[in-house]
């Protein structure tokens, strides 16, 4: 690298051309025509929701992921709400997560009426720290909600065997992980309970909408309901048997994924090893661009998992430049590169900084990991050329930035 002010091509940030004309944004939908024909089919036929596509969709999910059950709901928070629900959080109950993801990891505890409980995580892949967790258990222990952050699968194993010592279920929140692979098994068939999102910058979309995948058919059964304002049967099935008589049996919401979204479900399942394919190579593109760049780290990959590749998360080494994580996200944002920041940590949200008290400090590799991240863009439809923008542009603003 450069270290020479002469040579520098102007930042866009200083008034300098962008490295692109129009914003590349971190993450987008890819539909095709068969995703729209499968939309318009739906809106002609008799069923717009929890018709036939919802178990259509619900089966081959299943099947993908390698659990036994699938229950679709209208988003990934939902169908996290439904997992604290299904594991039986209540008042006086506390379950142990991350403060490094998106707050409603955290929020469905809060909706239970239950107490989250943060611990901190692994400094190289950001992930809980199975120690820090078994520091946090406790008699009121009821949950652990591990989030396999990026897209890299969570100690699994290792946080099982704690949750089950404490007498808790492990619920993973894979929203940023369909499709990873954990010591040879698919995400999805591991945990108790796995969730799942479908918001349009995820591996699949149906608009919004989400999923919960587990092994036991209680759970599963408990989870339908709870989705359907808690009755027991559905108006489908009723219509079919010929009968009017259900039960509400619990106190569940409308969560229910309409059979429009479905059908957008089915064909994209279709193509998501294709999209799973297309991220891991922008990805190995993006490691071998930024290994031994100076200024900046990629994200690491534990040897026993295959990463779905969600996000892709470089940290900034801003003692070894002339400008911080702010300064490098503005430079980058001017050359029309649509990074992000992800996360903020949930303690420091001002609702969880006033309801429990956080200063800032708690948590210091997740607090430390914030100050340096920076998501590059990473989406199946991102073309090569689109990739090497990104490289060009991060290589461009810090070189300006390298003290040397
Ligand atoms: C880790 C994580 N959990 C949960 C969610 C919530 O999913 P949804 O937006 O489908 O409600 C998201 C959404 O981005 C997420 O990233």
């Amino acid at each position: 690298m450069s270290t020479s002010p002469t040579k520098l091509e102007p930042l866009a940030v200083h008034g300098g051309t962008p490295l692109r004309e129009k914003l590349l944004p971190y993450g987008r939908q890819t539909l095709d025509e068969n995703d729209i024909q499968a939309v318009v089919e739906v809106l002609k036929s008799d069923w717009l929701t929890t018709g036939p596509k919802v178990g259509e969709f619900e089966e081959a999910f299943a099947a993908r992921v390698g659990g036994k059950f699938a229950v679709s709901f209208s988003s990934g928070t939902a169908a996290l709400h439904g997992a604290a629900f299904a594991a039986g959080l209540g008042p006086g109950d506390e379950a142990i997560t991350t403060p490094m993801t998106f707050c409603a990891t955290a929020n469905c505890v809060l909706y239970q009426r239950a107490t989250p409980v943060f611990a901190d995580v692994c400094e190289d892949t950001l992930n809980l720290d199975p120690r820090e967790v078994s520091r946090k258990v406790s008699s009121r222990t009821k949950a652990v909600i591990a989030v396999d952050y990026a897209g890299h699968p969570v100690a699994l194993d290792e946080l099982r065997q704690i949750a089950e010592g404490a007498g808790a279920l492990l619920i993973e929140d894979a929203c940023h992980a369909l499709g990873a692979e954990y010591r040879g098994r698919r995400v999805g068939g591991i945990a108790d309970m796995t969730v799942f999102s479908f918001h349009p910058v995820k591996h699949l979309t149906t608009g919004e909408g989400g999923m919960v995948t587990t092994n036991d058919r209680k759970l599963a059964e408990t989870l339908r309901r709870f989705r359907n304002h808690g009755i027991s049967s559905e108006a489908r099935q009723r219509q079919e048997s010929g009968q009017w008589f259900y039960e509400m049996v619990l106190l569940g919401f409308n969560y229910r994924l309409t059979d429009i979204a479905c059908a957008l479900g089915i064909s994209q399942l279709e193509k998501l090893d294709d999209n799973l394919a297309q991220r891991r190579e922008i990805a190995a593109r993006y490691n071998a661009a930024f290994k031994g760049e100076p200024g900046v780290i990629a994200p690491s990959v534990r040897p026993e998992v295959n990463p779905a590749w969600h996000l892709y998360p470089i940290r900034i080494e801003s003692a070894k430049l002339r400008g911080d994580r702010a300064q490098i996200f503005r430079a980058l944002r001017a050359e029309n590169i649509g990074v992000n920041v992800h996360y903020i940590p949930v303690h420091r949200h001002p609702y969880y900084r006033d309801h429990f008290a956080f200063r800032g400090g708690e948590f210091p590799v997740a607090e430390r990991a914030y100050e340096q991240l920076i998501s590059l863009p990473m989406f199946h439809g991102m073309s090569d050329g689109d990739a090497e923008d990104v490289i060009g542009a991060v290589k461009k603003v810090l070189s300006y930035y390298y003290a040397g």
